[in-house]
């Protein structure tokens, strides 16, 4: 862990009307409204960055071990569980990106299934009202869990170790404890989810008794639960645990069944492909919206000169950016869901003619109003009729990187703080609330105010679209001849990615832009302050640090903007968490961004 220095900039306590975006909880973030960067960590060989230091030892003792990224993310993933339960998990689910070193991408959708039972109208009462909380907290908001699923099928496929090999750091750090820093703590004693269900205040906050922070967190249970899968994974889905976790399930009133369990299935999918200022991006496919979002978003973005126009978070950039993120939300909102139950115009989206038609509607200076933006004729066939889906908190992002070019970029939730705060019987672990990343009701704003098409309905055995955009940047192969058969891959560049809900696309997308467009480094682009626009509310969303005076200028050409929790002197109002890793490509040195918004994470290597 390493201290930040942080300069404190004058908060306006004028009261404003906040708009919901991703908000971290206050205690996981130590950031009093600015950062200033220390430089990023550097390693030679191989590197893991996350939200938990001991997460990331984790990952380098399975690389110094002698496996490859692949083991060494599973082994994190499975750390995380342990010690950030919050949102590393067991009963969630998530999506991992991996490009071996030979070029060869590949995306392990590991996300959450609705269960066979689910209904479109599964929230909402006999008026047709949604029912508050019901897809939030609870047993009927839990989506079968993917992450042991995409888990173990990455260990199988790509790892190089055994599974037993890769779990034993997790089942030490829950057998032996590991000590809570004084934000986890705090985390975990405040969690409402938790409290709201005994069996979980009693197992994550002793009935009351909280734990206090560097106290020592021992999870017997849910060392036994890591011991049976890394003994025999298959029980997760179709053995004892299966009909445990049914039971629980069924007890608190959901809908999952053994038959849920048995039926769940991860996807291998090949990446979404683009390019940006000479590099390649390789992202996130649907059932994540993020890495179509991304792409539309830098296409435009492609044709301005943003170092030319101003500085980083200068306000000629903001405007150019924040105009983007605009009209790609826009399509975000009408097109997308799960890939196996509707077919979305992603050719087109990602068209470079496209991207051109919408900059000949971007003003030089002034915002375009969401209410009257028209989309360019002719290239998107008429949208499905618009219904809303909610999108709450908590998700957690690492990258690695081994000593032989091979990377793994991994974004996984739990969707809620704490996900719904259901407890899977006796295992030692909480169930996600996945389900609310689905629509409830047709026209019913969600907490995010996201507003998504029909797309996203809920069905049986459907994956409810995300935002997760775990990516990587490439520079581009050299090709030996003219036909390009003879190609070398290209040089990794950055593995990235952010929790957040609607704000993680916006957060890729601004790191990759202060990187390439900017030149920050890699630890200043995963501290900069903040800001997104997703098309509804019409509003310019930054973090409190963002600077003022910029704010005054965007604010003097139209713009309406939220300064997040402005209000709040307490609250750091932040977002996100970008755990990135940038190949130097002079030296080769891996250089870690190890976002400061938060006091435990580290960038560790050797
Ligand atoms: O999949 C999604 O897009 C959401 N369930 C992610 C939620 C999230 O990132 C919350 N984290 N702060």
């Amino acid at each position: 862990m390493r201290s930040i220095a942080v300069a404190l900039l004058a908060v306006s306590q004028t009261a404003v009307s906040l708009t919901a975006v991703a908000q971290i909880h206050p205690e996981t973030s130590a950031n009093p409204f600015a950062l200033v960067s220390p430089p990023p960590a550097t390693a030679r060989h191989a590197m893991v960055v996350t939200i938990h230091h001991d997460a990331s030892d984790a990952g380098v003792e399975i690389l110094k071990a002698g496996g490859n990224a692949i083991d060494a993310a599973v082994a994190t993933a499975f750390a995380l569980a342990v010690v950030y339960p919050q949102a590393g998990n067991l009963g969630g689910g998530g999506f991992m990106l991996i490009r071996m070193r030979s070029g060869a991408a590949h995306f392990v959708d590991y996300r959450e299934q609705a269960p066979a039972a689910a209904t479109a109208d599964m929230y909402l009462d006999k008026n047709k009202n949604v029912i508050p909380g019901l897809s939030l907290l609870g047993a009927k908001a839990v989506g079968v869990p993917g992450t042991v699923a995409g888990l173990v099928y990455a260990e199988k496929t790509y790892g190089k170790l055994s599974l037993a090999q890769v779990m034993a750091p997790a089942i030490r750090l829950a057998t032996e404890g590991f000590l809570l820093a004084p934000a986890e703590a705090s985390a975990m004693a405040t969690s409402k989810s938790l409290a709201s269900f005994p069996d979980s205040r009693h197992l994550f906050q002793r009935d009351g008794n909280v734990y206090r922070p560097n106290e020592r967190f021992v999870q017997p249970e849910l060392a036994a639960t890591l011991q049976r899968i890394a003994a025999d994974p298959a029980t997760f889905y179709t053995g004892s645990m299966a009909q445990e976790i049914a039971a629980a399930v069924e007890k608190a009133g959901g809908l999952i069944t053994a038959a849920d369990m048995a039926a769940y299935k991860i996807h291998d999918r090949v990446p979404l492909y683009g390019h940006y200022r000479g590099y390649e991006i390789v992202t996130a496919p649907p059932a994540s919206s993020g890495g179509i979002v991304l792409l539309e978003t830098l296409n435009i973005l492609s044709g301005y000169d943003l170092a030319k126009v101003g500085g980083d978070r200068s306000a000629a950039q903001v405007h150019l950016i924040t105009e983007a993120f605009r009209r790609a939300y826009m399509d975000r909102n009408e097109y997308l869901g799960d890939p196996d139950f509707v077919s979305m115009p992603l050719t087109q989206m990602a068209d470079p003619a496209y991207a051109a038609a919408w900059r000949r509607s971007i003003e030089p200076v002034a915002p375009s109003p969401s209410a009257t933006l028209q989309r360019p004729a002719g290239f998107l066939p008429p949208p499905p009729k618009a219904i809303p889906s909610p999108e709450p908190t908590q998700t957690t992002h690492f990258s690695v990187v081994d000593a032989e070019g091979n990377a793994v970029s991994n974004t996984y939730t739990l969707n809620g703080f704490f996900g719904s705060g259901v407890l899977a019987g006796q295992l030692g672990f909480v169930l996600n609330n996945e389900m609310d990343d689905f629509t409830s009701k047709p026209g019913v704003p969600n907490m995010f105010h996201l507003i998504q098409g029909p797309a996203n309905a809920i069905a049986p055995g459907k994956r409810p679209l995300s935002a997760m955009t775990p990516t990587m940047v490439v520079a581009p192969g050299v090709c030996s001849d003219k036909a390009r058969r003879r190609c070398k891959p290209g040089e990794l560049l950055l593995v990235l990615g952010s929790p957040g809900g609607s704000t993680i696309i916006t957060t890729v997308a601004n790191d990759i832009i202060s990187i390439l467009d900017n030149h920050l480094n890699v630890q200043q682009a995963a501290d900069a302050p903040r800001f997104h626009h997703q098309f509804l509310p019409d509003a310019l969303q930054v973090e409190k640090a963002f600077p003022l005076p910029v704010l005054d200028q965007l604010k003097a050409t139209g713009y309406t903007v939220t300064r997040n929790n402005e209000a709040d002197g307490k609250d750091p109002g932040v977002w996100g968490d970008s755990e990135m890793i940038y190949i130097d490509p002079a030296t080769h040195r891996l250089l870690g961004g190890n976002d400061q918004r938060h006091t435990f994470g580290k960038a560790a290597g050797y």
